[in-house]
């Protein structure tokens, strides 16, 4: 079910947002696969970069949640900082996801928190300051095989910060980023232009 509500997500993405010899960003996670695979057969994808193409005219990417303002949450797979650069140099920038990342208020649907990406050795002043200004916890996400902490691409930690009840989404964003050794956010705030979910009943 949730498989299909993807795919429907994201062709509807690709078809009314991506045109023949455009430049688009894409990010990372299982939705997103939808949206290449189409872009490649529709479209003939061809790999490129920011450094050849820093200009994008559209980005797509999939999100882990999203609220009515279309202020999302992203980084349950640790790629948070590339995905909020793309995001960053595209003209617009299209959400798909499926029904279940539809999020009345962020942070409490699924209580997985807000990804935010660190210094290594910043982690445990960044995770004190977050939780004494803001409340709940900061963890250091760990590898699920228990080796150690979770390396992003960028070689850096990522911490997990859970909260209760709603936040001033800009307000949180701009003072964790500037809270030193943090790198990025999970917080997508007034990025998005679109968001496109799949649904239970096969419509988008
Ligand atoms: C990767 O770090 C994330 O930002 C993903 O884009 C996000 O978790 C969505 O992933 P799925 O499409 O797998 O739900």
């Amino acid at each position: 079910m949730a498989e299909e509500a993807k795919k429907l997500a994201a062709y509807a993405a690709v078809d009314n947002h991506v045109q023949n010899n455009q430049a688009v960003g894409v990010g990372s996670g299982s939705t997103i696969v939808y949206a290449a695979r189409q872009l490649i057969l529709q479209h003939g994808l061809s790999l490129s970069d920011l450094d050849r193409h820093p200009e994008l005219d559209v980005a797509i990417d999939g999100a882990d949640e999203v609220d009515a303002r279309l202020t999302l949450i992203k980084g349950g797979g640790g790629c948070l900082t590339q995905e909020k650069i793309v995001a960053g140099c595209a003209k617009q920038f299209v959400v798909i996801a499926d029904f279940r990342k539809d999020s009345k208020v962020l942070g409490q649907q699924w209580k997985k928190g807000v990804p935010i990406e660190v210094i290594p050795m910043a982690h445990v002043p960044v995770s004190r300051t977050i939780v004494r200004r803001f409340g709940g916890v900061a963890n250091l996400r760990m590898a699920v095989s228990k080796a150690g902490p979770v390396v992003t691409d960028n070689c850096n930690f990522i911490l997990d910060w859970k909260f209760d009840g709603a936040q001033d989404w800009t307000e949180v964003n701009t003072a964790i980023k500037m809270i030193p050794g943090v790198v990025e956010t999970g917080l997508f705030v007034g990025m998005a232009d679109r968001a496109y979910f799949g649904m239970e009943d096969g419509s988008v």
